[in-house]
């Protein structure tokens, strides 16, 4: 077993010697005196190096070779700092370590940026290339280790009120749902393909049919869409859905969730308005110009959390072609007034959507709907977005199929973690709150993918390069 204390518990051993493990974060030498600031997962600690001070040679020799980010063990003696010299903007203010033995346990080149400072005016092409040191940063790995914490609280959260975390497909089938997908070449069947899911809302239904009733999942979705600061490709939803509830049920469910882990993990922020303030498409539309309206009253506050649900969306849309198609997806189902005009496929213009969206300073950080549990309501939908019987079988004739039998009412929703955490850490775009994002251009710059593959792989999968990109 490795003995080892971390930077934060050094404040409780006054008197005492410790090892401590970590990176050199900073170096500062004071005529024969070497100050070295130590990092690890918990925080800063200053090391006094005075070469008399230490135990034995073999550490005095590599003194002088000590270089920021070099990794290494530390032996020394907990002091405390006198009045003067302690340091309030440190958790570990009050003490210093005098080191008496020193080993590296690894060298480090010169990083391409300085990381003990913030990287947000560092080129995005070098911090993405070198995402590893970029995430050794004190903001970066804060990012992180609450992104943990809040995908943490809401699994407890949701586990401890009876619901299931279940995993499903990455390899799958495409479904309509309005985004790109991708897709993967079968090798086993020549000129077939797998695609990546934009969302699980298929299989969330099938479970609630399976009988499951109340699922979610932290599930990762795929969307081959043009990026923007609040999209990538590749990104995580909290994916939710119940069986036996209404819209009330789901929003309510929500409400008090998002407030939950406001309160317990961010109690220095305010939520503007309890409960959340709800506003109809149409008066959005009419008052703000945009669907996810901001409805901060002081924008520059950072701690300031503007929640609220848009409702009442219209189901379906005339597209550029002149044909129905759906704003949200086709599996929603009408508001109850509505649904004999979707049975008999009337006033479609007309026909309002169970969705609700859940909004956060002007982002929309979630959205879900009551569903058609019933395949004759599933396929009046279909039907208005033009799909003949075939085509209907085609794509959706497992889940028609499972509808009839038995397919309780059910309804859910699903949040962008990456947005909800991104507004959370007060960040100005997603990528600053996932670990590994793909670039502006959908790169992943330290992996270097997309890649070209090799011709091999390639034959085995019965793939024919037309055309290649730089
Ligand atoms: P929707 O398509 O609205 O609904 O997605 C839900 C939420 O996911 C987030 N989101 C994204 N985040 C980052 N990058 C992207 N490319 C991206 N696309 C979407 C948004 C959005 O509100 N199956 C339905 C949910 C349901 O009905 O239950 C769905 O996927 O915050």
């Amino acid at each position: 077993m490795i003995e080892r204390q971390l930077a934060t518990d050094t404040i409780e051993k006054v008197g005492e010697r410790v090892t401590i493990m970590g990176w050199v974060h900073a170096r500062r030498n004071m005529g024969k005196v070497a100050f070295l600031d130590m990092r690890d997962r918990t925080g800063i600690l200053q090391v006094v190096v005075v070469p008399g001070e230490l135990d034995d040679d073999a550490s005095r020799e590599i003194v002088a070779d000590i270089r920021p980010e070099y990794v290494l063990k530390i032996e020394g003696e907990v002091q405390a700092r006198g009045a003067k010299q302690i340091n309030d903007k440190m958790a570990t203010g009050t003490v210093e370590i005098l080191a008496k033995k020193i080993e590296i346990l690894n060298t480090a080149e010169t990083p391409p940026f300085e990381l003990d400072r913030d990287t947000s005016a560092v080129t995005e092409e070098a911090r993405l290339a070198y995402r590893y040191l970029d995430l050794r940063t004190e903001r970066m790995t804060k990012n992180m280790r609450m992104r943990g914490k809040v995908f943490q609280f809401i699994r407890e959260y949701l586990t401890g009120s009876d619901f299931t975390e279940i995993e499903t497909p990455i390899l799958t089938k495409g479904t309509p749902e309005g985004a790109r997908e991708y897709i993967v070449p079968s090798r086993l069947y020549n000129g077939k393909f797998y695609v990546l899911p934009q969302a699980p809302q298929q299989f969330k239904q099938l479970l609630m049919t399976a009988g499951i009733e109340k699922y979610f999942q932290m599930a990762k979705c795929f969307r081959d869409e043009d990026q923007r600061g609040d999209r990538q490709p590749e990104f995580t939803q909290m994916d939710l859905e119940m069986s036996f509830v209404d819209r009330e049920d789901v929003m309510t469910l929500i409400e008090s969730m998002l407030i939950e882990v406001v309160n317990k993990l961010y109690p220095e922020k305010k939520i503007q308005q309890v409960p959340f303030p709800r506003i109809s498409y149409k008066e959005a539309m009419d008052k703000y110009g945009n669907d996810r309206p901001d409805f901060r009253k002081n924008p520059e506050d950072p701690n300031e959390l503007a929640f609220g649900w848009v409702i009442d969306f219209p189901f379906f849309e005339k597209d550029d072609e002149g044909s129905w198609t759906f704003t949200h997806n086709p599996f929603s189902s009408a508001m109850p007034e509505f649904a004999n005009d979707l049975a008999k496929k009337e006033n479609i213009e007309n026909i309002i959507a169970s969705q609700y969206d859940v909004i956060l300073n002007g982002f929309e950080i979630g959205g879900g709907s009551i569903r058609n549990h019933k395949p004759e309501a599933l396929k009046a939908v279909l039907e208005i977005l033009g799909n003949d019987a075939e085509q209907m079988d085609e794509q959706f004739g497992h889940i028609l199929k499972a509808f009839e039998f038995g397919a309780p009412p059910h309804g859910g929703i699903a949040l962008g973690m990456d947005r909800v955490m991104a507004i959370l850490q007060n960040e100005p775009n997603i990528r600053e709150v996932m670990a590994f994002p793909k670039d502006g251009h959908a790169k992943d710059l330290m992996m270097r993918a997309p890649s070209p593959l090799s011709k091999k792989a390639l034959r085995e999968a019965n793939i024919e390069v037309l055309s290649e990109e730089e």
